[in-house]
């Protein structure tokens, strides 16, 4: 994940200086890094209160000057920043949440400035026409229960598309599925013992983690990893 995290800042290849949002940026492990690494200042918003607190405490604790990163809770779809306030935009595994990504895309277009970059590491699924019936169950409870509206929206080239219709010019897809397959084998032996006996007891639903885990390294014809790079022109 840190090594993911590295690439991203490369990616978003921008000076020192310059300012990025992490749209969905959880307890801000990878706004840290991307700071760190980029030397950048990172502002990282998400839409839960308490993730918010973490991500301030732990930048406290790590030392982390507060030019640096900032933390702030709110909603992508409605981003409380002027337009054109951002010199680069990014979302790690957070986009698939989104239940209109269209708006969300429109907000990135807006508070970057033109020439600003953004990068995307998404999954997107496979159109479920295309999937055996246990693959395609698979897929929607691990939506379902992971809140993920976005990835069953986002199939395959999707985002891509939205992209362009929002006004992005696409600079790179990067197939990164083979790449994350070893972390998601980790999920998966680490969730597998707890999930058999969640479900021997009829409760596989409620260890959401490890049955998407389990579920998605078993079922790995229903999802791609991808990373997007675009510009605002
Ligand atoms: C899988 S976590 C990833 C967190 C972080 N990007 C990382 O890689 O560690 C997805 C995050 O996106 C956040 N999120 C989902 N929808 C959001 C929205 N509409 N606005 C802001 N944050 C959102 C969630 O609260 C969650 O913290």
């Amino acid at each position: 994940m840190r090594r993911m995290e590295v690439v991203l800042t490369r990616k978003l290849a921008l000076p020192p200086t310059a300012s990025v949002l992490d749209a969905g940026c959880g307890v801000g492990d990878t706004a840290r890094t991307v700071a760190r690494t980029g030397g950048v200042h990172v502002t990282g918003i998400d839409g839960i209160e308490s993730d918010i607190a973490i991500a301030r405490q732990r930048s406290a604790r790590a030392g982390e000057p507060g030019s640096h990163t900032g933390f702030l809770l709110a909603d992508y779809h409605a981003l409380p920043f002027t337009d054109a306030s951002f010199d680069g935009v990014y979302t790690m595994e957070s986009f698939v949440h989104s239940p209109d990504p269209p708006q969300g895309l429109a907000e990135f277009f807006r508070v970057l400035r033109p020439g600003g970059k953004l990068v995307m590491f998404e999954y997107s699924s496979t159109p479920q026409d295309q999937l055996t019936p246990p693959a395609r169950t698979a897929l929607l409870r691990v939506c379902e229960l992971s809140g993920m509206p976005g990835m069953l929206t986002l199939i395959h080239g999707q985002l891509e598309r939205l992209l362009q219709q929002t006004g992005f010019a696409v600079e790179s897809t990067y197939d990164a599925t083979a790449k994350i397959l070893p972390m998601l084998r980790a999920f998966s032996v680490l969730g597998r013992l707890p999930y058999a006996l969640a479900r021997s007891l009829g409760r596989g639903d409620r260890l959401v983690n490890a049955m998407s885990g389990v579920e998605m390294y078993r079922h790995q014809d229903a999802w791609r990893y991808t990373i997007y790079v675009a510009t605002k022109p």
